[in-house]
């Protein structure tokens, strides 16, 4: 295949969306978007999620250690693009209305409108030049009464209408390619590779 080399700069695709909830300091709420945002797990499950700058929400989790993580869908995509292009700073992001609710296990504030909802407590922070690198504690996730019969080890996401964020775009992730691990039935009657892979300079 013939590629090109792109000099790494901030784009990268495709990414995650979340709509950012945190508690300001006279306690009314904040939401922005973060897309540097991934999963992992060590004794539990973690969130992990990355913000440059200086943003309110930055100084919000510094100060209280927690956040909720809402997820983005093609139903709430403009609302959450609303929070992720205004800033916190300038004032309360009160131009657009939408239901303001409350963690469960965690006091923070989350979107009425998100269909689930990742209440987390911050286990560690990496200062790093320009950025904040968090891991956090998942501690309860909020999910519709709608998923209910869904198997929440096999998260059916057509049901659930994601939206990834490609730079300065929003597309919807629709469609079911395969089940994990059916690689085989995708290479029948294929040669196994012969030739060594060229080495990495
Ligand atoms: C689609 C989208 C993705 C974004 N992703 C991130 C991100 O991953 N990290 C980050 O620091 N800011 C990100 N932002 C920027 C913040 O959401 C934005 O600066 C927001 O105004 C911050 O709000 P606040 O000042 O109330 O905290 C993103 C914005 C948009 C619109």
């Amino acid at each position: 295949m013939n590629r090109f080399d792109l000099q790494p700069s901030f784009v990268f695709s495709p990414q995650p969306m979340y709509m950012i909830g945190t508690n300001n300091e006279d306690g009314t709420p904040n939401f922005c978007i973060i897309t540097w945002l991934g999963f992992s797990a060590d004794s539990g499950p973690c969130l992990m999620m990355s913000i440059g700058g200086s943003k309110l929400t930055k100084t919000n989790i510094l100060r209280e250690g927690r956040f909720s993580a809402n997820m983005i869908t093609e139903d709430n995509l403009w609302l959450a693009d609303y929070f992720g292009t205004t800033r916190g700073e300038d004032g309360p992001k009160q131009a657009i209305p939408y239901t303001l609710e409350r963690g469960r296990k965690v006091d923070v504030p989350v979107v009425g409108e998100s269909h689930w909802i990742y209440e987390c407590r911050v286990k560690q922070r990496v200062p790093l030049d320009g950025a904040d690198l968090f891991l956090a504690e998942v501690v309860n996730i909020q999910i519709d009464e709608a998923y209910r019969d869904m198997d929440m080890e096999h998260i059916e996401l057509e049901r659930i209408h994601p939206v990834v964020y490609s730079p300065y775009q929003y597309y919807a992730a629709k469609d079911k390619l395969g089940e994990m691990g059916e690689w085989k039935q995708h290479f029948e009657g294929a040669e196994a590779v012969k030739s060594e892979p060229e080495k990495a300079v």
